[in-house]
Formats: structure tokens, sequence, C-alpha cells
């Protein structure tokens, strides 16, 4: 009988983060002056230590102990083989997902919250300011912020404030604060209020707001935390890809297909990137990170300099963008409703390392319940991205008749989001579009700014 589940022992776990800069080439990011920002230019919004690990170029970057310690509360996380979906859609792929709904808050995101809490403690910083749009990452914060004695306090975005209340209570329960963003707690807010008052909110106003906070506290005691996006969370989240690795390695498997959803790239990138590797040096993997038809930042967005915020308080990134003022449809993945996307992410799919797809919500939630009805766990908006192309690609197999072996990221529950299943299965969910016309407009954000060089990192 084919084994369920594939664990590892704490002694097990991967000691050192893997760092993809090694083997990249990336364009920097660039000030307002049009030059590369210096790491002295982040001070005030990071702390030293984290601003080294963004602009490191060393290969293995060594887990402090600290972090270990509160990893192992729930890492290393299994790897399941997923034998009832196969059984559901009667492939011979063989599917393993890793679950990283495992940890307190339910998802990835405290894999780089605890180290982030940890580098600001040691750095002597006592407040931590975020955005968050699921939810998911101003929890894992909270978390991690408990942890090391910290206070957190987290901007969400407007629409899953009220579609989630129960996540602000859980941010609470870990002694942090949740506010509804735009608020008029910041200049960045009440100039999105003033204009739109009955703006959803969007994660690039959400960080404008949590980096203002950040950096107006005179005391010069608080520092702002990303949960995503930039190269050191992406470091952090590959412990995610490490042990998959290992596991795989104990069944005697390795992946033909990887898969991960994306909103700003972490989750995808942390899964991924240790495989990225096996690509560069020769291996045939097929890589998909997936994205929702109505934020479709890889497969419609173009490579291009932007800002990561709404305000342009952050550097020009170089990153696929829909563009910083771009605010999408209120669909229920909070967490893939962003403009932009990893640097790191956007510059493999710039050079065909790797192959966006997108799916629609109502796609997105169809294959959620499969997963549920299967094999039990109700994933989170965002992870059932991840899995409509997990199916898609187990009925692919079927008909060409091929033995695929499918990694994907189960990257986080969805027990809080049960309102969106509840108008899911009373047929109340839409399917909102990218309209060529949002296209258009979106692209005005970034006309004026340089554009990235095409590199090639192989
Ligand atoms: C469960 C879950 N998956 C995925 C994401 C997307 O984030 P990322 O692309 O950084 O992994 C989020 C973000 O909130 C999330 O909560």
């Amino acid at each position: 009988m084919a084994l369920r589940k594939i664990v590892l022992s704490e002694d097990e776990m991967p000691r050192q983060w893997y760092n993809i800069l090694a083997d990249i080439k990336m364009n920097p990011p660039l000030g307002p002056d049009g030059n590369p920002v210096s790491p002295d230019a982040l001070a005030p919004v990071f702390p030293m230590n984290l601003i080294e690990q963004e602009v490191s170029s060393e290969r293995w970057i060594t887990i402090p102990e600290p972090v270990m310690e509160v990893y192992r509360i729930w890492r290393p996380s299994p790897l399941v083989r997923a034998i009832n979906l196969e059984k559901a859609l009667d492939t011979p792929a063989r599917i393993y997902f890793k679950n990283e709904g495992v940890s307190p808050p339910g998802s990835h995101k405290p894999n780089t919250a605890v180290p982030q809490a940890y580098y600001n403690k040691v750095f002597g910083i006592k407040r931590i300011t975020t955005e968050t749009g699921a939810g998911q990452w101003g929890s894992a914060l909270s978390f991690a912020c408990s942890q090391f004695g910290l206070e957190c306090k987290v901007f969400m975005v407007r629409i899953s404030f009220d579609q989630k209340p129960y996540r602000k209570t859980m941010m609470g329960v870990w002694g942090g604060k949740c506010i509804p963003s735009p608020s008029m707690e910041t200049k960045a807010g009440r100039d999105v209020l003033a204009q739109y008052p009955d703006t959803p909110g969007s994660l690039g106003i959400a960080i404008s707001e949590a980096v203002e906070a950040a950096v107006s506290d005179t005391t010069g005691q608080t520092r702002y935390s990303l949960g995503s996006v930039l190269n050191h969370v992406m470091l952090h989240q590959t412990v995610i890809g490490l042990e998959a690795k290992n596991q795989l390695a104990k069944v005697g498997e390795y992946p033909d297909i990887i898969i991960g959803c994306a909103g700003g790239g972490s989750n995808f990138a942390g899964t991924a990137f240790p495989f990225v590797l096996d690509k560069i040096n020769g291996k045939n993997i097929e890589i998909f990170p997936v994205e929702p038809a109505a934020c479709p930042t890889l497969t419609q967005g173009p490579f291009v300099y932007d800002h990561g915020d709404n305000a342009g308080y952050t550097p020009l990134l170089p990153m696929h963008s829909l563009g910083h003022n771009f605010v999408p449809a209120p669909f229920h993945a909070g967490g893939l409703r962003y403009h932009g996307m990893a640097p790191t992410v956007s510059q493999l799919v710039n050079e065909g390392l790797l192959e966006a797809k997108a799916v629609s919500q109502l796609e997105a939630y169809e294959a959620g319940l499969i997963f549920a009805r299967s094999e039990g766990h109700i994933p989170a908006p965002e992870t059932t991205h991840a899995i409509a192309q997990v199916v898609k690609e187990a009925r692919r197999a079927k008909e060409e008749g091929k033995e695929k072996v499918i990694l994907f990221n189960w990257s986080g529950h969805g027990c809080l989001d049960l309102g969106a299943y509840e108008k899911f299965l009373a047929g109340e969910l839409t399917n909102p579009i990218f309209t060529e016309e949002e296209k258009v407009k979106a692209a005005e954000a970034f006309k004026n700014y340089p554009r990235p060089a095409n590199l090639k990192s192989r």
C-alpha cells in the first residue's frame, strides 16, 4: 500500500534556507532618482540585519536556533500523497501536497513571520507594522510577535476585514491590533478615502499605510514587515521546498510538475525555488505559479519597474505588474489581490523558467470542493487556485496516459473562509474578469518609469 504521509523527524529539518539570488541574475530595485537603492535608504523601514539578508548573494543562509525552536511547534510539515484525489480524478498521476495548513495561524506565512520577528527583536525593535489581505499574514505576524514579545499592528484590506471577522479576533488573541484599511490613521489612507469613500481597499493601499505608520514613529522603535514579494521572504519560505525534496527522496520520487498559487509569490517560491536550481542545472520540470484570472499579474501584466504599494513609498521593483493603482475586483482569495509579484518570481517567468497560469474564481472553488470531498481538508481560497491547476494537470496526465509526479503546496486551510464557501454552495459567487479597459488604465501607472533589462540566468 502506498504511504500516505511522508514525515520528517525534527532532526531532519533543514538547517539553512536556500537563497536563489546566488543562482540567478536580477535587475536592482531603483530609488526615486532612478539609481539603485542603497541598503541605508531602507534603514527607516526594515532592521539592518534583514536588509543584509535582502541583498545577500550567499547560496545557503543558516536558520538561527531561536527560529528553529519556534519552527518546531509545527515543522516539519507533512508531505501527503493525495491518494483519494488521484482516485477522484481517475488519473495515473501521483499527486503530493505539502500541508502548510498545520501551522498555528493555518498557512505557510509563519515560515517568514517568525524569522522576521526574531531579526527585529535582536535589532532592538519594539513594534512591527504590516498589512494583510486574507488575514493569514496578519495572524502569522501576530503569532510570531507574541513568541518574541513584540507589539504588532496590522492594516487589513477592508473587504477581507468585512468578509472574515474572526481573523481580527485571532490576531487579538496573539496580542496583535488589527484595523481596516484604508483608515484615517495615515495620510495614505485618508487620501484614498477622500477620493473613494467606498473602496474595498487593496494590498497596495494597506502596504502604504503600514510603511507610513512605521517610518513616522519618531522614537525609531518601529519597523515595517512585508509578508511576501521581497527576497528575504522568498528565502525564509524555502524550508517548504527543501523539506519536500527530502520527503520525496525518501519514497524515491522527483516531481515532473510543481504548482503553487501566487499572490506576491512567497509560498510558490518557497516550494519551487530549491527545484528551480535543478532546472537551471538541466532537469526537466514544469513549474507553474497560478494566479486569479481577475488579478492576472504574471499572465497579463508586463515586466516593468513599478512601486510595490499604492502611494509610491516603496522603491521601484523589477516585476510583472498591473500598475500600483490597480484595485482588483473584490473576489474571495484576498491574499491573491496584489498588483505586483515578487521580483525573483517575475524574473524567472520573464526568462521562461516558470510558466504562469490563471484560473477563475469559480474554477478555483470547484477544485476546492473536489479536494475537500476527497482529501478532507478544506483549502484556503488562495490554495484552491493551485488545486485547480493540479486538477487540470492530473486530467492532462490521464489524456496522455502518463504517470506524472505532481508536487503542489497546500498553502493554508480555509476554516476561517467559510463565508465564501457558503456563497459558492448557494450559487452566489461570481466570476470577475480582468478587462481590457482595466489593463490599459493600469498601465498608465508605470508608463514613465525605466524598463528592466531582459537578463538570462542560464
Ligand atoms: C493561504 C494563502 N496562500 C497563498 C497566499 C498568497 O501569498 P503568497 O503568494 O505570498 O504565498 C496567501 C496570502 O495571504 C495565503 O493566505
